[in-house]
């Protein structure tokens, strides 16, 4: 028995393969990543079911596109992170972390897809019937175009998708399906892989569109969806701060529309809400009269989304100061506070600096160093920027503000939100139009900037 089966080795991070433990993974440079498993070689060395039915070539003119037509799933945010709605046919993973609120969305998508007469199979490997219908009570009301089905056994699961045909599928969890051919546990790798390998022998050969679910875990035995991010076509995470509320949707691989759009929710008693305008939802709350705060702006996909930079200066007690950054690049706020102390003129190698993006928003953007430089200065100066100014712009090295993309939907987006000054880079001023009732201050170096904020702050 045990001569057919094989012993190799999968890193849980990458999925790369060896033949022997090692203790450090040469494919993602992680550490202690390695278990063993066993597969059996018949199995490993191809999947024999692609045999089964060949296929011809055909023209490229000659493929029909009207079947292809994307299915809107009625939440607004989600469709637009898709690329515009659900490609029929096709994979999509949704990973993240444990009770982020994956199973939430997907019975939402399901629900919506249901009244509108699509017919939907939702599969849990997780829940009982009993669990998702106490969901569901809370999300509201249901047709009966939806089936659900417990399932773990894929073998099954094909079958019944081949008997009912559902038009979308929804696999919850991928970490709980088991194939009977692979004998290692459910959620390794190897079963993770085959897994995935018949649900997109399923989409691809019936045209169903299956959503799957994948925890993301840092450690332990389960494989996280890391190592099939490169079978399925569209990989959006699921992400934020479990205490706040908002969940940020984002789209990491599509083959089917761009992968920089976001999607922006709310966690509700009543299910997941959108967030038609996260620039108003990022600046709730937002202190009157601070030093130490302005708002900044950063483009998420075609979005501009204005956030809070919060920074607080102080006196460091040691020798060596302490820079916190959170939200956004640590290097990047050294950097720029490297530029200030050379091209400004601030002292402030002997200060503390933590900076932080309000609202527990990630933004790497570099639109958002003026932001960041304003912050510093305003805490550093005690200078109270007025909650009506916003700024963005790249630095450079030696000062300079740069011009960065979509200028002039930022300031729409600032003047929509009532914002009455906008300090922005110079060289921006061609792409920007000139807009009533708001103030375009243009900047060359930050330092124009500083000056700018002293006079009126
Ligand atoms: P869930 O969708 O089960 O997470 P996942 O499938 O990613 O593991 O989300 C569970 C969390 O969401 C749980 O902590 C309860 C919370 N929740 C709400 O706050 N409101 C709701 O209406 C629902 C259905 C869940
Ligand atoms: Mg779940």
């Amino acid at each position: 028995m045990l001569k057919n089966k094989k012993i190799v080795y999968f890193c849980q991070e990458c999925g790369y393969e060896s033949t022997k433990w090692m203790g450090q993974c040469p494919g993602c440079k992680a550490w202690n990543t390695f278990v063993e498993e066993a597969v059996s070689p018949k199995k490993s060395s191809g999947s024999g079911k692609s045999q089964e039915k060949r296929q011809e070539p055909v023209m490229l003119k000659d493929i029909n596109l009207t079947e292809d037509e994307r299915q809107t799933c009625g939440i607004g945010e989600l469709d637009r992170v898709l690329g515009g709605g659900i490609v029929p046919g096709s994979l999509v993973l949704v990973g993240g972390d444990p009770g982020i609120g994956k199973s939430t969305l997907l019975l939402q998508v399901c629900r919506n897809l249901a009244q509108k007469d699509v017919s939907v199979l939702y599969i849990s490997g997780e829940e009982s019937l009993r669990q998702i219908k106490l969901r569901a009570n809370r999300i509201g009301d249901f047709t009966d175009k939806l089936q659900l089905l417990c399932e773990t056994n894929l073998e099954a699961i094909r079958e019944i998708i081949e008997r009912k045909k559902p038009d979308v599928a929804v696999v919850d969890s991928i970490q709980t399906m088991f194939h009977e051919d692979i004998s290692s546990a459910p959620g390794s790798v190897s079963q993770v892989r085959e897994s995935t390998n018949v649900l997109m022998q399923i989409a691809k050969g019936m045209g169903v569109s299956i959503f799957i679910v994948g925890h993301v875990t840092k450690e332990g035995n389960v494989a996280g969806p890391r190592v099939l991010e490169h079978m399925v076509d569209t990989v959006l995470y699921f992400e934020g701060d479990r205490h706040a509320s908002y969940r940020i949707l984002r789209a990491v691989k599509n083959r089917f529309g761009s992968t920089n759009e976001i999607g922006v929710f709310e966690m509700r008693n009543i299910g997941l809400e959108e967030v038609k305008n996260p620039s108003e939802f990022m600046l709730n709350g937002r202190p009157k009269d601070a030093s130490g705060s302005v708002v900044a702006c950063s483009m998420e996909g075609t979005r501009p989304i204005l956030v809070e930079i919060q920074a607080l200066i102080c006196q460091s007690n040691f020798g060596i100061p302490r820079r916190t950054a959170v939200g956004t690049d640590f290097n990047r706020v050294n950097l720029l506070m490297a530029v200030l102390e050379r091209k400004v003129g601030v002292h402030l190698a002997s200060s503390d600096a933590y900076v932080n993006i309000a609202g527990g928003m990630k933004m790497t953007e570099p639109a958002i160093d003026l932001g960041i430089c304003l912050a510093i200065v305003s805490s550093f100066k005690d200078i109270v920027i007025p909650d009506t100014v916003m700024a963005f712009g790249e630095i450079g090295l030696s000062g300079e503000v740069r011009a960065v993309s979509m200028a002039g939907q930022r300031v729409q987006e600032a003047k929509k939100l009532g914002f009455e000054t906008v300090i922005l880079p110079e060289v921006c001023k061609s792409s920007v139009e000139k807009t009533q009732g708001i103030r375009l201050v243009y900047v060359s170096q930050v330092q124009d900037a500083i000056s700018y904020i002293m006079k009126h702050g």
